[in-house]
């Protein structure tokens, strides 16, 4: 069993998605915790209606990574939780070497994009903006750069013609919703992902 902590900045869908795939019994895993950047996050009142501890860290001084006294802080709670895995979903800051160490191979990530192509911010724009007729999402293990480490699962979605942004992202988050915990649960069993 996964003993996951699940780190977002956002809405949380995909933290709520993980949840009720607990809840449900498709996902073998704990959630030990939820972890965010931004105080009023969506994503910590989600957590705390399911009786899931719920943490803000405060990044200052950094203002796109976690570094430093707060990547301390952060490893000090996971220990404290008995965290064994992490899933980053919607956390948009860049993880540094404390807790790639730390966690090395266990943290993973969901991306709306069909990586490699458009990593960074704003994936889904930047593939609406492109003109491809594909793209999706992709879960992959985090690595030391911006969205490069070894891909688990990828789910794809066409851009039809009649497609504004908004109703491409609702149609790759709901793809996410579903290969996110899915692709844990491939880990959780152990199976070979990579
Ligand atoms: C998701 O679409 C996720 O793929 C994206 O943020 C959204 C979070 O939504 N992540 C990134 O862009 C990371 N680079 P959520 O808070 O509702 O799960």
């Amino acid at each position: 069993m996964l003993k996951l902590a699940i780190f977002g900045s956002g809405s949380g869908t995909n933290c709520q998605a993980i949840i009720d795939a607990v809840e449900a019994g498709t996902l073998d895993a704990e959630i030990k915790c939820v972890l965010s950047d931004v105080e009023d996050a969506f994503i910590l009142k989600r957590a705390r209606k399911h009786n899931i501890p719920a943490i803000h860290f405060d990044c200052a001084p950094f203002k796109t990574k976690l570094d430093g006294e707060a990547e301390e802080k952060v490893l000090q709670i996971l220990k404290a939780h008995g965290v064994d895995f992490i899933a980053l979903a919607g956390f948009m800051r860049i993880v540094k070497n404390g807790l790639l160490n730390a966690y090395a191979g266990r943290i993973v990530n969901i991306h709306p994009s069909l990586l490699p192509s458009f990593p960074g911010l704003d994936s889904g724009k930047q593939a609406y903006d492109y003109g491809v007729k594909f793209t999706g999402c992709t879960v992959h293990f985090v690595d030391a750069g911006v969205d490069t480490g070894a891909i688990i699962n990828q789910r794809c979605v066409a851009i039809e013609d009649a497609d504004t942004l908004n109703s491409l992202m609702t149609k790759i988050h709901e793809q996410e919703h579903e290969a996110y915990p899915e692709a844990l649960q491939w880990i959780a069993e152990g199976r070979k992902v990579k």
